[in-house]
């Protein structure tokens, strides 16, 4: 399985083939099926975690997915000085490298996950960075697997999403992943917080490559029937701007998913990546609802991970 799904590290969303991005779906669903058979995989391996930016479900998932595959996890916060001012990023990977068998890494900028994976001798996974969120995407794409059935759909492919709220690492992902795997994806942002163009400009050369639809707007009621609503946080680690907060949430209100969205869309649920911000980009009556899928993408965060674990340290 690994052997076929052949990553040398994970980076960015749209390094994956359509045929490695399904497989590690099915491998996650299949260690998430049978833990047990996949308890000794990682076996006498290590994996370094370096976290720039705080995190909850990341390291958690991360740390108890590794333990799960009996491999050792851990954590660098920034107790050694920031990643690349204490000591150059080159460095970094190469001490890294010296130990560890994988490096996780949660950063602020994508050049230092870049950085990592050309000097370290082991696996890179990117955790998040400002452009990609790609151990999300694969998550959600999991979950939307897991409820075809719920959503009266027979192939992922046909999956109608939108994203509604900022343009940012969570989007990117979200977009590059829908349009690798062939979905209907929408992509609702206001105006001046719309994806990056290089982004944009890669999501749309994939979906041409699998017949996606691709929509990009900044008018939220020009939105059809949808399956499924996603949304983010609209300020993300590090953009956080006390004096222009306010600012941000009013211009953003318009874009909150709540009951008016799902009955115009006629979505069947409604998805984030959390930390939410209730009453901001979404009401607490839709996250608390049976409409919302949060805590299964919470817990996918996890069976994905092992899945690209799996796929970057074993040869089964
Ligand atoms: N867009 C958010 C995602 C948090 C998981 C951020 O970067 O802060």
């Amino acid at each position: 399985m690994s052997e076929s799904i052949n990553l040398q590290h994970f980076l960015a969303d749209d390094q994956l083939k359509q045929n490695q991005l399904l497989a590690l779906i099915k491998l996650a669903i299949k260690i998430k099926q049978t833990p047990a058979d996949f308890s000794q995989v990682l076996l006498g391996k290590s994996v370094a975690m370096i976290f720039e930016k705080p995190s909850l479900r990341t390291h958690v998932s991360f740390d108890m997915g590794i333990n799960k595959l009996g491999g050792h996890a851990l954590y660098l916060g920034q107790q050694n000085g920031k990643l690349g001012e204490r000591e150059r990023v080159s460095d970094y990977a190469k001490n890294l490298s010296c130990y560890a068998d994988a490096i996780v890494a949660r950063v602020f900028s994508h050049n230092s996950i870049q950085g990592l994976a050309e000097h370290a001798s082991v696996p890179v996974i990117n955790a998040l960075c400002d452009l990609y969120h790609p151990c999300q995407a694969l998550a959600d794409f999991i979950t939307m697997t897991e409820q075809l059935a719920l959503l009266k759909i027979n192939d992922i492919s046909e999956v109608k999403l939108t994203y509604v709220g900022d343009g940012n690492n969570v989007s990117h992902s979200l977009m590059l992943m829908a349009a690798i795997l062939g979905v209907d994806f929408t992509l609702v942002t206001p105006l001046g917080f719309e994806a990056e163009a290089d982004v944009l400009t890669k999501a749309q050369s994939l979906a041409k490559a699998s017949g996606a639809k691709l929509n990009v707007t900044c008018d939220i009621s020009s939105i059809g029937a949808q399956d499924v609503i996603y949304t983010d946080t609209w300020i993300s680690m590090g953009n956080e701007d006390a004096n222009q907060k306010a600012q941000i949430l009013a211009h953003f209100a318009p874009y909150q998913v709540n009951h008016n969205l799902i009955k115009q869309t006629g979505a069947k649920q409604v998805m984030h990546c959390q930390p939410a911000h209730l009453e901001e980009e979404i009401t607490t009556e839709l996250f608390d609802s049976d409409m919302s899928v949060v805590f299964q993408q919470a817990e996918n965060r996890m069976w994905g991970q092992c899945a690209v674990l799996v796929s970057l340290l074993t040869k089964e």
